[in-house]
């Protein structure tokens, strides 16, 4: 069994942070997203790992190295474009040859791991196994619709009108029957091949497709307000320790983790929180779910239920909310006078000001 792990795309959602990162290396409490899957690709006993990457492979490339971080051995497949997740299983053909594969969507957050899946594939004659989940908006995710028995009689990639609230996890297992649908299948409107048409073809192609429907926590980390939720989800339940330095000023409640070399001088903390690595926050509340990279500077700042990436500042502002902030980022007040905002901010930006 190998893995096929997808780490392109175009990531127009997550704008304008993705003009410049991966999206699969977005922090979620301080780790990126992609190595969750990683992980759980690792502990699921697969070590042969194919990663496609797109524009931004060079930085996936330095931050994943080889694999040897996760005991795992990583092939880079260079896509040429962001044609769709179908296409990058038509170029990963050679990597996986004829085993079996795990296709792991490299933005996916699931929390529960793949063990067992893997293993009930392995033991089952399916020739594919798709994992589901009812969501309150299907309109945009892969849908799939199970007839009485269970089995799957349609599947739709981001319908207007969903035919059942069964969204696809992008976490997929296949034989090597997909290769023939893949090359089978056309470009959708949207000028992608896509996994659903492809699944669609083995499916009406007489292939079993086997649908399971999964229990824990799923998330598509590809909005900023997905970014949060699971943030929030990872820190609820992460183990508090302090190993930087924190004064006596400084109240803390709740799970916190304050990283080496951190420094919290003055400040309100109402866990769960991280704090990376020699970041300084002074005179400042930090609220619940918020994750603070390494190396930022926090003062006399308000921020809750936030993600702010390495070596950024939010000097004299209050209260920041519900907000995804890049690296080296910096936020501080405008002058007095005259009472105007002063933005320097990229293409594609959401900026809400209160006014
Ligand atoms: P998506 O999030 O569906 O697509 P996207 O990255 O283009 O994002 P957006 O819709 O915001 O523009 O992709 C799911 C995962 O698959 C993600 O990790 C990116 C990856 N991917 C590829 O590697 N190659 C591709 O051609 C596509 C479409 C996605």
């Amino acid at each position: 069994m190998k893995a096929l792990v997808l780490a392109g795309g175009r990531g127009t959602r997550l704008r304008p942070l993705t003009n410049t990162s991966a999206k699969q290396l977005f922090p979620v409490a301080n780790k990126p997203v992609l190595f969750y899957g990683l992980e759980a690709i690792r502990d699921a006993g697969i070590v042969e790992v194919g990663i496609v990457v797109g524009d931004t492979g060079a930085e996936v490339r330095r931050v994943v190295g080889d694999g040897s971080q996760f005991g795992l051995r990583i092939t880079y497949l260079q896509q040429e474009a962001p044609l769709g997740l179908a296409h990058c299983v038509l170029i990963a053909r050679e990597f996986l040859a004829d085993d079996d594969f795990v296709m792991y969507l490299g933005d996916n957050f699931l929390v529960g791991g793949i063990q067992e899946l893997v293993a009930a594939f392995t033991g089952a004659d399916y020739s594919a196994q798709l994992l589901l989940t009812p969501v309150d908006d299907p309109r945009s995710y892969g849908v799939a619709q199970l007839g009485r028995s269970g089995q799957i009689v349609g599947l739709w990639e981001k319908p207007d009108e969903p035919e059942s609230d069964l969204a696809i996890v992008g976490v997929y297992m296949f034989t090597p029957a997909v290769h023939e649908a893949v090359r089978a299948i056309k470009p959708s409107a949207r000028g992608e091949l896509e996994i659903t048409d492809a699944i669609q073809w083995l499916v009406s192609n007489g292939y079993h497709v086997h649908s399971h429907l999964i229990t824990g926590y799923w998330k598509d980390t590809g909005r900023v307000q997905d970014m949060l939720e699971c943030n929030r989800i990872v820190l609820e339940s992460i183990a508090p320790r302090v190993l930087g330095t924190v004064d006596d000023r400084t109240q803390i409640t709740g799970r916190v983790v304050i990283e080496q070399g951190a420094v919290v001088e003055g400040s309100v903390l109402r866990g769960p929180i991280v704090v990376g690595a020699d970041s300084k926050i002074v005179g400042s509340y930090l609220g619940p779910f918020t994750s603070i990279g390494d190396g930022c500077t926090l003062e006399d700042a308000e921020i809750e239920y936030s993600i702010v990436m390495n070596h950024s500042t939010v000097r004299g502002v209050s209260r920041i909310e519900a907000s995804l902030i890049g690296k080296g980022v910096e936020v501080t007040p405008a002058p007095q006078t005259p009472r105007t905002h002063q933005l320097v901010i990229g293409d594609h930006s959401t900026v809400r000001i209160r006014g």
